[in-house]
Parts: structure tokens; sequence; C-alpha cells
């Protein structure tokens, strides 16, 4: 275990991080499909990514895992008053880079729509599922939660960084 202020996250989580933030950010902009149904540079140009790059975000989260799974010992400490909330907030972070992925295939799939990645097709159109589209119906809801979780999370990193000024900002920097 390593002291609060001492630790910083290794070469490969760092990477995991930053590349994963940037690509959910990217997915987020699906939100702006609200606006003009989508009829703008936003929507035109790099929402139409969003299948692609979600799929990517499923495989990159589950490698993210096992390589923190590796590395059990070599996790940051917090300070105990928040260390509860700080791990259930980095859990929820999780449950929502694995679920999102997941529901956004069911909607595919329970649509009829098929599955292409990339422009790789992994299934192809045909019947509708009722029971994926349901469970699919729970993508905007968690997109909505994960989106207040990652505001929440930020806020709490430049909290550290600029408020307690403890070096928790530069662990994963
Ligand atoms: C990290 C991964 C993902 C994030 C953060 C994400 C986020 C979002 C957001 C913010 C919306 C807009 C919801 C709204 O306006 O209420 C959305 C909609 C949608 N997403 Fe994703 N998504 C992800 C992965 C995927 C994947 C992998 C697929 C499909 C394979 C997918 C398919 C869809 C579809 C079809 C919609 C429109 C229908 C709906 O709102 O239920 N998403 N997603
Ligand atoms: C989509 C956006 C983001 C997601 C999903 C996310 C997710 C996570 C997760 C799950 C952790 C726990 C450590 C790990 O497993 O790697 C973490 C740690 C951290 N994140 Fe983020 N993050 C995002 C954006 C940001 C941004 C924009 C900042 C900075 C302003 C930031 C700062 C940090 C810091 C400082 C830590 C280490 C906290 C500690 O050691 O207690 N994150 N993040």
């Amino acid at each position: 275990m390593n002291s609060t202020t001492q630790f910083r996250y290794d070469g490969v989580s760092r990477s995991f991080h930053w590349i994963m933030a940037f690509l959910i950010a990217w997915q987020l902009l699906k939100f702006f499909d609200r606006i003009d149904d989508g009829e703008h540079w936003v929507g035109q140009t790099l929402v139409p990514w969003h299948i692609s790059i979600g799929v990517l975000v499923l495989l990159l989260v589950v490698l993210r895992m096992f390589w923190a799974a590796g590395r059990k010992g070599d996790r940051a400490t917090h300070i105990p008053a928040t260390s509860a909330p700080a791990k259930l907030g980095h859990f929820l972070l999780y449950v929502g880079m694995v679920l999102l992925p997941i529901t956004g295939i069911l909607v595919m799939l329970g649509g009829g729509h098929g599955l292409a990645v990339f422009g790789i097709e992994l299934a192809a159109e045909g019947e509708e599922i009722a029971w994926m589209s349901s469970i699919g119906g729970l993508h905007s809801p968690i997109a909505w939660l994960t989106l207040i979780m990652i505001v929440g999370h930020i806020g709490m990193a430049l909290m550290h960084h600029f408020v307690k000024k403890d070096g928790v900002l530069q662990r994963m920097l």
C-alpha cells in the first residue's frame, strides 16, 4: 500500500483511464441527438461512431478490470473519512462502463438492427427480440446516472487539487 501523497497509478492504468475518459466523453455526445434530432455538426460527424466506440469501450473496460485485478496490492489509499464514498463512486463508474455497452448492444439486437463495429458486421439484421429491447430500455437511464457520477467524479478530482491540495489528481496524471 502507498501513502495518499506518494502513490501514482502505473502507466497502463493511467492510459486506460484517460483513453476511456476521452472515449466516454465522446459517447455522451449522443445526448446532442436530442437537439434538432441530431441534424448538426456533432450529430452528423461524431455521434455516428457511437456503436463502434461503445463496443471498443466494452473491450477496454474488460481489459482494464483484468489489469486492476492483477495489481490488487498496488491500490491508492484514501483517508478513512472519504474512503467508502470514493470506493463506491469508482465502483459505480465501472458499473456504468460495463452496463452501457451491454444495454446498447441489446438495443441494437433487440430492435433487429444487427450490429456492425468499425464496418465489420458482428450480427446481421433480424427479428425483433422483446426481452432484449426491454433490458435495452435501461440504456438511456443508465447514461444519465453515469453522467451524474462523472460530473461528481470530476468535481471531486478538482476539489482535491484546488481546495485540499493533497496530490490526489497527480496520482492519475
Ligand atoms: C460507454 C458506452 C456508451 C455510452 C456512454 C453511451 C451513451 C449513450 C447516450 C448518452 C445516449 C443518449 C440517451 C438519451 O438521449 O437519453 C445513448 C443512446 C443510444 N445508444 Fe449508447 N452509449 C454507449 C454504448 C452504446 C453501444 C455499445 C451501443 C450499441 C451497440 C449503443 C447504442 C445506443 C442507441 C441505439 C441509442 C439510442 C437509443 C436509446 O437512447 O436508447 N450505445 N447512448
Ligand atoms: C468519463 C470520464 C471518467 C471516468 C469514467 C473515470 C473513471 C475513474 C475510475 C473508475 C477511477 C478509479 C481508478 C481506476 O480504476 O482506474 C478513476 C480515478 C481517478 N480519476 Fe477518473 N474518470 C473519468 C474522468 C476523470 C477526469 C476528467 C478527471 C480529472 C479532472 C479524473 C480524475 C481522476 C483521479 C484523480 C483519479 C484517482 C482517484 C484516487 O486515486 O482516489 N477522472 N477515474
